[in-house]
Order: structure tokens, then sequence, then C-alpha cells
């Protein structure tokens, strides 16, 4: 009996160190030595939909987080904008040079806040993982100067997060990071209560009779995304969330209220960048970047 225990000992702790070695060894075998590494203004040039809605949703966080906030301009903006205004001109190269600052920031936060901790980045090509996380890593993902050193993670708590650019949108993380088990009931992830901070949003107050008939409290307010530092500058946000109700939907607008809220930091806005980055980038985006 003592030897079959010796036995299994030994092939556990061979088992153990096959595992090492290969962790190590496959990534390093299926990384294309040809390529050469990518560049974070490489991997920021393709701004995603998602970072360009950050400035529409948090305007006041978004012009605190990258120098070049100004001169990024929103859908609405071009929409009004003349065709020869010459702020057109300036405009991708302000989006990328902003993009570019917030995944740096955000993969800092990720790293500093222990985020690998929990979460894997690495869909493995076994025991059909793809049909949890979506397509298997590929070189391209880690092989840029943005992942670097790559965050495999250490074990999963919860999710991969290789493919986890645009699976979410913006208000489900924002939701999400102030309270876990608000928006995923059960969840063991920690509120990230420092990536908020004080400021004024428009709120949607609930219908009294439908509360009524669903049941739910007549004080539950839904937040409008777009938390601003003054309160006359989400008065202005209520006159155009109210502008834009239809005519046949008047008793809408009676239900918008300005109120106090916690919006989301700069830092939090750069771990959403970064999020919502991941997974997007691959060899086929690679290009020159126009300097
Ligand atoms: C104690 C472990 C733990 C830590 C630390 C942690 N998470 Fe999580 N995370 C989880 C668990 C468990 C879930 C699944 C339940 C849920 O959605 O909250 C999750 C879910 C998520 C999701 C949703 C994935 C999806 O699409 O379903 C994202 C995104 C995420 N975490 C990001 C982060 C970031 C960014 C950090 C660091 C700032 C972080 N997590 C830190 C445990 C953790």
């Amino acid at each position: 009996m003592d030897r079959f225990t010796s036995v299994l000992l030994v092939a556990g702790l061979g088992c153990f160190a096959l595992a090492f070695v290969l962790s190590g060894l496959y990534p390093w075998l299926i990384t294309d030595a040809k390529q050469t590494e990518a560049t974070i203004a490489e991997v920021a040039y393709n701004v995603t939909t998602e970072f360009k809605q950050l400035k529409e949703m948090y305007p006041v966080a978004f012009a605190d987080a990258y120098p070049t906030a100004d001169e990024c301009l929103t859908d609405r903006d071009l929409a009004s904008a003349d065709d020869d205004d010459p702020r057109r001109a300036q405009s991708d190269d302000a989006w990328r040079a902003a993009h570019a600052f917030a995944l740096q920031a955000g993969r800092d936060t990720y790293v500093a806040e222990a985020c690998w901790h929990c979460h894997s980045q690495f869909v493995r090509p076994v025991a059909n993982e793809t049909q949890r996380f979506g397509r298997i890593r590929v070189p391209a993902d880690e092989n840029n100067a943005l992942q670097r050193p790559m965050m495999f993670g250490t074990r999963r708590v919860g999710p991969d997060l290789t493919n986890e650019g645009g699976k979410r949108s913006n208000d489900w993380h924002v939701a999400h990071f102030s309270d876990p088990t608000g928006t995923s009931p059960g969840s063991i992830m920690p509120a990230y209560t420092w990536f908020f901070r004080d400021g004024h949003q428009v709120f949607r107050t609930i219908d009294p009779d439908s509360a009524e008939r669903t049941g739910i409290a007549t004080s539950r307010r839904y937040p409008v995304p777009g938390v601003y530092a003054t309160q006359a500058d989400a008065e202005a946000a209520l006159q155009r969330a109210s502008d834009a109700t239809p005519d046949n939907l008047s008793t809408e607008r009676k239900r918008l209220v300005v109120g106090e809220s916690e919006g989301p930091t700069p830092n939090a806005l750069n771990v959403i960048a970064y999020l919502q980055w991941l997974g997007t980038w691959t060899d086929d985006d690679r290009r020159e970047p126009q300097q």
C-alpha cells in the first residue's frame, strides 16, 4: 500500500512539473518569431466604439482623464460641425492618443488592483473552452508592447477575459464595479468603491402605476448615463434628455429628476477602455500609425 501511495505522489509531482513546463513552453512555441512586437500606438489605432461612448456618457471624468479630450469629436459633435471645420482633421489623432493613454493606464490598474489574481487571459485549446470564453488566445493577443508581461492570471475565480471587448456595455461595467452583486447575483468579486467619486446625475423615476403592478418600490430610480461636476450641468443634461423624448411620451419627461450620485473616476474609465479593447486587436489590424 505504501508503495502505491509513493507511485501516486511521484506521478502527481510529475504531472505538476509537466504542466509547469508546458504553460511556459506552449506560448513560446506558438509565437511567430518573425512577427515583430506591435507598439502601443498600433494596438490603439482602431479606437473602439465603446471608448468613444465613454466621452458622451462621462464627459467630466473623460475631460480629466485625457489631455486630448477636447479635440476628440463625438458623433454628436461631428453631426453639428461644418464639413470644413478644422477640428475634423485633428479628431482621429486625438482619439488615438487618448485611446493609447487609456489602454496603458488601464492595463497598469488591472495589474495594480490584482484583477489577474481572479481572472485569466488565456483561452486554451482544450476542454471546449471556446464555448465558455470565445476564441482561443492567439499570439497577436500578447505579441505587443501593451500586454507585457502577459496576464495569464494565476487562477480562474471569475471568467476568462481574453475576449471581453464589446461583450458588455460601458454602463454594465460601471454598475458591476460599484456593486458586482447588482449585475451578477451572488458574485464574490469585490466592489471597487474607489473607482467612484461624487457628482450630479439625471435619474428616471418609476411610473407609480407600473410600480404597483409589478411590485417595484416607487422610490426606485434608474440612472441615465452621464455624471456631472455641478448641478447646473446635470440640469442641462436633463433638458437634453427631455428634448429627446418624443411628444407622445410627454409623461416620461416628468419622471426625469436630477440627483446626487457617484460617477466613475478617470481611472475607472481607463480600466473599462482596457476591458473593451481585450480581444479586439488582431495581426490583420497591423499598420503603420500615421504620426
Ligand atoms: C476575488 C476575485 C476577483 C477579483 C479580485 C476581481 N474579480 Fe472580476 N469577477 C470575479 C467573479 C467571481 C466574476 C463573475 C461574477 C460577476 O460577474 O461578478 C467576475 C466578473 C468580472 C467581469 C465580467 C466578465 C463577464 O463578461 O462575464 C469583469 C469584466 C471583471 N470581473 C473584471 C474585473 C476587473 C477589471 C478586476 C480588477 C479591477 C476584477 N474583475 C477583480 C472575481 C474577481
